[in-house]
């Protein structure tokens, strides 16, 4: 009996996540014996808040016991912070895994997701999973085209994924396009707003999608600790939604989705103020300093909100995306995402960049 008749008919329909590279793997494969650099994953280059550091540490200790699988006390506390409701929050195992039950939790078979293309691959993993189609509908100058999307309603349409800034291009919808797409939108759709790179945004005319939950909109916004906060690792994120919808989140997430060490690290990390500023500051930085560089060498990108560039590199990008590697810088390939001739970079520490430029500069020359 062939394997395909024994699996479920979605999971054989299912795209494999190409995750950026790992260092280990880079290392194993060329044999490399000097530093590595990632630049792959959009990871904060500067780690951690060292608060978040010594509360994991102490909550090592009681790693022996179930977490709270309601998280308490950071859920309080994200309340606080945001000045939303207790309801109207839920606290995954990286927004990842909020995606995943978004799709089972809200999607029937032949329902259909809409989403931006090149855009974030995990909305179409969860509606393939549940038996759901994705409509791509392509960017415009590298940014979401809303009033295409908002065009591409039909029927069939359940949710629709806005990623803002958008990953694999940085490029963000404003305030303006976001109130003229809510605007057209059939009340039984669904809005998820991506917001993973939230606090690297610099741009002033950034739209507040809360203001649409407060208002009663079918709206889910979504965040991570990944990336400001430096927590990739340790898989935690949120979602700040209308309560109704949070509270069938709830019922479908797994009861202890989040570990005790996380909840710890995050908690700790959003009371140290300094990891926003700090990790901002650094990324805005380096945005000028690799601006500049890839201006001097003539490279066109798309201007970023975010903790990458995507940029143009004139050239095939698997033979550079090897040749990089096997200098020790881990960069990711544009071709995944339909540009054969771009890569995408995540800003590193000022120390980071300039190998990135200088090992770029000798691989294209
Ligand atoms: C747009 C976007 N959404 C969600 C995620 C997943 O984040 P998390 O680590 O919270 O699962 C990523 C990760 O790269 C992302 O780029």
């Amino acid at each position: 009996m062939a394997m395909r008749d024994l699996v479920n008919e979605n999971i054989c329909r299912l795209k494999p996540y190409v995750p950026g590279k790992p260092i280990e793997e880079v290392k194993r494969e060329f044999g490399i014996t000097c530093s590595i650099v990632k630049m792959a994953s959009n990871e904060n280059p500067l780690g951690p808040s060292p608060k978040a550091l010594a509360a994991m540490k102490e909550a090592l200790e009681q790693v022996a016991l179930y977490p709270d699988g309601k998280c308490f006390t950071l859920t309080q506390e994200l309340a606080r912070f945001w000045g939303c409701t207790e309801d109207e929050l839920l606290i995954g195992n990286g927004s990842d895994e909020i995606i995943h039950n978004l799709g089972v939790t809200f999607l029937s078979p032949g329902d259909e997701i809409i989403q931006g293309d090149p855009s974030f691959s995990q909305y179409e993993t969860s509606a393939t999973l549940c038996n759901s189609g994705c409509v791509m509908v392509p960017l415009k100058n590298f940014t979401f085209d809303l009033d295409a999307m908002a065009d591409a309603i039909t029927d069939k349409t359940r949710m629709i994924y806005v990623t803002n800034p958008n990953n694999p291009t940085g490029t963000m919808v404003t305030k303006q396009d976001v109130e003229r797409f809510m605007a057209r939108l059939p009340e039984r759709v669904i809005v998820v707003f991506d917001e993973a790179y939230y606090e690297y945004v610099e741009n002033p005319d950034y739209p507040n999608t809360y203001d649409y939950v407060k208002a009663g909109a079918n709206v889910i916004i979504l965040r991570t600790f990944s990336k400001a906060y430096g927590l990739a690792g340790l898989r935690i994120g949120y979602a700040i939604g209308k309560a109704e919808l949070i509270e069938c989140l709830n019922q479908v997430r797994q009861p202890f989705c989040v570990n005790s060490v996380a909840q710890a690290g995050a908690l700790a990390s959003l009371r140290d103020p300094d990891q926003v500023s700090r990790s901002r500051r650094v990324n805005s930085e380096g945005k000028q300093y690799l601006y500049q560089e890839f201006d001097k060498m003539r490279l066109p990108y798309a201007p970023t909100e975010a903790n990458f560039i995507f940029l143009d590199i004139k050239t095939d990008c698997r033979p550079v995306f090897t040749e990089m590697l096997k200098r020790g810088v881990i960069i990711r390939t544009g071709d995944i995402f339909g540009y054969p001739n771009f890569i995408r970079v995540t800003i590193g520490t000022a120390e980071e960049n300039a190998r990135f430029i200088e090992t770029l500069k000798e691989v294209l020359k």
